[in-house]
């Protein structure tokens, strides 16, 4: 019986870890992309994105519905929709360097490094607004 209380215990414990390694990850408030991905992007949008909709469609009410999300949901649900005539025809790179564009023309601050879509970085980043 003690077993299978410190069984359950530890179980607790380890169930609590990743919130405390979620309260430690950065949001889009702390400048996680930078001024070459927004370039970059904008020409992106430009030439992929805006024959469908244009630079107002994704700001406001767009990204805040997508608040307290991870900037890796953002990333996988356009990389695997749009664009919508050939999902996924974007290089990686590419795809964010289009959310750093986004998140731009939403007032999110750039800042010195990449926004960083390999190895999960994009998991450790929630999305908010000013
Ligand atoms: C050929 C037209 C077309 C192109 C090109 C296109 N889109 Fe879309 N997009 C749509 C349509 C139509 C919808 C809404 C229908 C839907 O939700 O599936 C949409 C919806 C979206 C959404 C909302 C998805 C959601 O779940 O909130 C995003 C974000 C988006 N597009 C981003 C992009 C980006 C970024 C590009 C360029 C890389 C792009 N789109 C290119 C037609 C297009």
């Amino acid at each position: 019986m003690l077993l299978k209380k410190f069984v359950i215990g530890l179980l607790s414990v380890l169930s609590l870890m990743p919130v405390v390694s979620m309260a430690e990850s950065q949001t889009t408030l702390d400048g996680v992309f930078n001024q070459l991905q927004v370039d970059r992007g904008e020409k992106l949008v430009a030439k992929y994105c805006a024959q469908c909709h244009d630079q107002s469609y994704f700001q406001d009410v767009f990204l805040q519905s997508w608040q307290f999300q991870t900037v890796q949901a953002l990333y996988d649900e356009i990389q695997a929709t749009m664009p919508r005539d050939q999902p996924g025809s974007l290089k990686d790179r590419q795809y964010a360097e289009v959310l750093a564009f986004i998140f731009s023309i939403n007032d999110l601050p750039v800042g010195e490094e990449k926004l960083d879509y390999k190895n999960g970085g994009l998991e450790q980043i929630t999305i908010r607004l000013p």
